[in-house]
């Protein structure tokens, strides 16, 4: 495993730190194949609740995909092109958003290209008051190719989303908040004890209950809404033999009893 990507595993939270801090931690082919490879560890393992993201360094969480390198696909022609950069990155991001576990970004400082596509597809996303996010892939003569053509308009609504595509202009953390695309802005100090507070409220809830969760919004969102009612209906019925909900509903009746026995059905009141 290179080091491109570091994990580190405490109290059931994994905190993954891109780290090539001296490239503002651009995304090369390596690193987004060291998170897709982390990511199936993390999943196999289920001492891990939940995954927090961050950069390493003080300036980035990341300046996006790595110029340089896809550039050298991109000379090799279309096809080259989208095989090693285009499908590499957008299978990164899609793991991040199906994962089965919640993914919280940090964002500690830049979040350029695919950068803020990770922060997109992770499914709650804190930021510091020091980031700063920006969708440049236009002044480049290109689109994003991890997703964020695709995921910026559901998220954020697509004028809100435009502006940002279609400018390539940096937008502050507020604005991220405003937006949509992060959850809460807090000082840089106080940027992974957020992260891990948000963390650690979440996995207090079952596994099971927190992955169907997750299936149920992420899968429905891409979907009409008859669609999604039956996503969320067969993730439910996956919970109805768990141990969790059984216990879940034991201990809330418990502090409820019932004055009154429930009818078994309403007829019976006729
Ligand atoms: N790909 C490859 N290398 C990158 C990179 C990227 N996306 N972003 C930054 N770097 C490298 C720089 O080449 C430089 O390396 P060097 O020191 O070996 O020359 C180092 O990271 C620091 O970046 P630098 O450009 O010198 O910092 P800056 O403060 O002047 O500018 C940015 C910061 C983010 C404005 C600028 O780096 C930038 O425009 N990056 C590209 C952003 C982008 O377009 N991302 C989308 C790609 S699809």
């Amino acid at each position: 495993m290179t080091d491109r990507v570091l994990c580190e595993i405490t109290d059931t939270i994994a905190t993954l730190t891109l780290n090539r801090p001296d490239k503002l931690n651009a995304i090369d082919y390596a690193m987004a194949d060291a998170i897709l490879a982390l990511l199936d560890r993390v999943e196999a393992d289920d001492a891990i609740r939940a995954i927090i993201i961050t950069g390493a360094g003080d300036r980035a969480f990341s300046a996006g995909a790595d110029i340089h390198q896809f550039a050298s696909s991109v000379a090799q022609g279309p096809e080259a092109a989208v095989r090693d950069f285009v499908r590499r990155g957008q299978a990164m991001t899609a793991r991040i958003e199906s994962f089965c576990k919640p993914i919280i970004t940090a964002v500690n400082g830049l979040a350029f290209g695919g950068g803020c596509e990770i922060v997109e597809a992770s499914h709650l996303s804190v930021a510091s008051n020091r980031a700063l996010f920006a969708k440049p892939e236009i002044k480049l003569g290109m689109l994003p190719t991890f997703g964020g053509s695709q995921r910026l308009p559901r998220l954020a609504g697509r004028k809100r989303a435009l502006a940002a595509l279609l400018t390539g202009e940096p937008f502050s953390p507020a604005s991220a908040l405003e937006m949509g695309l992060v959850n809460q802005m807090v000082p840089h100090n106080q940027l992974l004890t957020a992260a891990r507070t948000l963390a650690a409220t979440i996995i207090r809830h079952t596994p099971q209950a927190v992955a169907a969760t997750l299936a149920a919004a992420t899968r429905g969102l891409n979907m009409d809404i008859a669609a999604g009612l039956l996503v969320e209906s067969e993730q439910f019925a996956r919970l109805v033999s768990t141990a969790g909900l059984h216990a879940g509903l034991k201990a809330w009746i418990g502090q409820r009893p019932l004055s009154r026995p429930v009818a078994a059905h309403p007829l019976e009141h006729s």
